[in-house]
């Protein structure tokens, strides 16, 4: 792995605790980026990992011969060993650390792409709801765009000091149990920050903060990269009631399943 380059101040680490998000100008290089933004289109184009449940779209049903909307790889670095060594995950992993402390643990890397002018909106959603309602976590995202990410074509949307609270009930997109994405029932936007960055900057976000990326209106890809860091799991003494995750039935599923990965 490439040597970190970044030290968050005692101010940025203040921040992230208070209002649940962080954002700084850049988390690597021009060159990074280029180099990175190569392999992330090459591996869309190939479809790599969709056969066995890590591509999939997460604002629609996900057919074959479907359009994305909103297509995800998991664990890229699966599919592209290179991505291993680089700036952009020395330095995740180093501000990871001094925002979780030294116990932190590499959790799970995505590449979430969405298309020119048909990108769909990443609509409002606290990351935890995605993930085992037995488990107590505290984990946060490191969100890089591979090109400038504005209002326009989707950067990230905070709500301030969300991180503060529980799981809050969400659905499917549309209701529609295809759908892998998730929304959250009910939210007031009304102090939601929008954070516009330049290719290589980076956002992070607690699993609790409630945030949104607008559609991509622009004739270009919105490609945003993330590396997730969690402390060690804590099994709850009760589970909570995830139900939006009980009623799924996604392609993405069915696949996985076909693939003999559950
Ligand atoms: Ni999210």
């Amino acid at each position: 792995m490439d040597k970190e380059t970044i030290t968050l101040t005692d101010e940025q680490i203040e921040f992230y605790h208070r209002e649940g998000y962080l954002t700084i100008p850049a988390i690597t290089s021009a060159e990074e980026i280029e180099r990175i933004r190569d392999i992330y289109d090459r591996l869309f184009a190939e479809r790599a990992g969709r056969d066995v449940g890590d591509q999939f779209d997460l604002a629609s049903p996900d057919e074959d011969d479907g359009t994305q909307l909103l297509p995800q790889i998991m664990d890229p670095a699966k599919y592209a060993p290179e991505l291993e060594d680089t700036f952009f995950r020395a330095n995740s992993y180093a501000i990871a650390a001094q925002l979780l402390g030294p116990d932190l643990e590499y959790f799970v890397e995505h590449a979430i792409r969405k298309p020119p002018a048909i990108g769909a909106a990443t609509p409002w959603h606290q990351d935890e709801a995605y993930w085992d309602p037995a488990v107590e976590y505290n984990s946060l995202s490191v969100w890089m765009p591979l090109q400038e990410a504005t209002v326009e074509n989707g950067c990230m949307q905070f709500i301030p000091g969300t991180h503060k609270m529980d799981v809050l009930p969400h659905h499917s997109i549309g209701h529609d149990p295809r759908i892998h994405g998730l929304e959250v029932d009910t939210v007031d936007v009304s102090k939601a920050v929008a954070c516009p960055i330049p290719a290589g900057g980076a956002t992070i976000h607690h699993c609790r903060t409630l945030h949104y990326a607008g559609p991509n209106l622009t004739d270009a890809p919105r490609r945003a990269y993330i590396s997730v860091f969690r402390l060690p799991l804590v099994q709850r003494d009760l589970p909570r009631d995830f139900y939006w995750n009980e009623m799924k039935r996604t392609a993405r599923a069915e696949r996985r399943k076909a693939a003999g990965k559950e």
